[in-house]
């Protein structure tokens, strides 16, 4: 029989860690990054938070805090989360820089793998994870490995075609044993009447935001800028502070 050592690294990491919430979406551009890093943002007011980011090509997490890193790790082991306000947070910012990283093939499943065995995450009532988009390895094979603690939150757009592989994503992780919590429709009007994706509720509908844009380009926080940001996360951020806190 051959051992997994991967399992053993990375229970190791995230054994101080109660519950891991991954942010998804099967398709690229609806919305996870801005979800998942309000989602965080939110719930460190009461709950001992972490945040994630394992989109390994298109980290954009640290734009939305604002955070320009004043350090960079040589490598991996060595890495450590950073605090940022209360956040406990982590992104491949920290080890790459604002560089492009042209990795290839396997390597890009080991890089994922490898922040997730490396970075030791300290006490945390949750863990939100920022996933790239898609439904690949560096999707399933984090949401393998942390099963025991990980469920995820769905963002889509209110589209019939975002909506498809939305739904696509739900079944397969229900294939994969992984429970999706809920489902967030971003760039949604509030008339809009969808309320499922696949057989997943909706929790929140997100409107298109004119602050996080002016707030982004002038280099500030929208969850601190825009007052509404916090007004539209509400429903998602109670659901997941419940579900965490029972
Ligand atoms: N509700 C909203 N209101 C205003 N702007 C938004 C909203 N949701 C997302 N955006 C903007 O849309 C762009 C894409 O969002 P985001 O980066 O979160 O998508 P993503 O799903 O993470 O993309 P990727 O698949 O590339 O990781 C960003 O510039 C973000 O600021
Ligand atoms: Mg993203």
């Amino acid at each position: 029989m051959m051992l997994d050592f991967r399992k053993y690294a990375i229970s190791s990491a995230f054994r101080r860690v109660k519950k891991v919430v991954a942010v998804c979406s099967g398709k690229g551009g609806v919305g996870k990054s801005f979800i998942a890093t309000g989602l965080a943002w939110y719930l460190k007011d009461s709950l001992r938070t972490g945040l994630l980011d394992l989109d390994i090509y298109g980290f954009s997490t640290h734009r939305f805090l604002c955070y320009v890193p004043n350090l960079r790790y040589e490598s991996i082991e060595e890495a450590v989360p950073v605090q940022i306000d209360g956040l406990v947070y982590f992104s491949p910012v920290l080890l790459i820089g604002d560089r492009p990283f042209p990795v290839r093939g396997s390597y890009r499943e080991k890089t994922v793998l490898d922040i997730l065995s490396f970075v030791e995450w300290p006490e945390l009532d949750v863990l939100i994870i920022d996933m790239p988009p898609g439904t690949g390895d560096e999707v399933i094979l984090p949401c393998r490995y942390l099963a025991e603690k990980i469920s995820t939150i769905v963002v889509t757009l209110p589209d019939p075609i975002s909506l498809d592989v939305a739904s696509r994503l739900v079944m397969l992780l229900k294939e994969i044993g992984v429970q999706t919590l809920g489902a967030v429709l971003n760039m949604c009007d509030s008339s809009v009447n969808i309320e499922k994706v696949g057989d997943v509720i909706v929790v929140a509908k997100v409107p298109h935001i004119h602050c996080v844009v002016s707030s982004l380009a002038q280099g500030r926080n929208p969850y601190v800028a825009c007052p509404e940001v916090r007004e539209y996360l509400k429903p998602i951020v109670e659901y997941v502070r419940r579900l965490v806190t029972d």
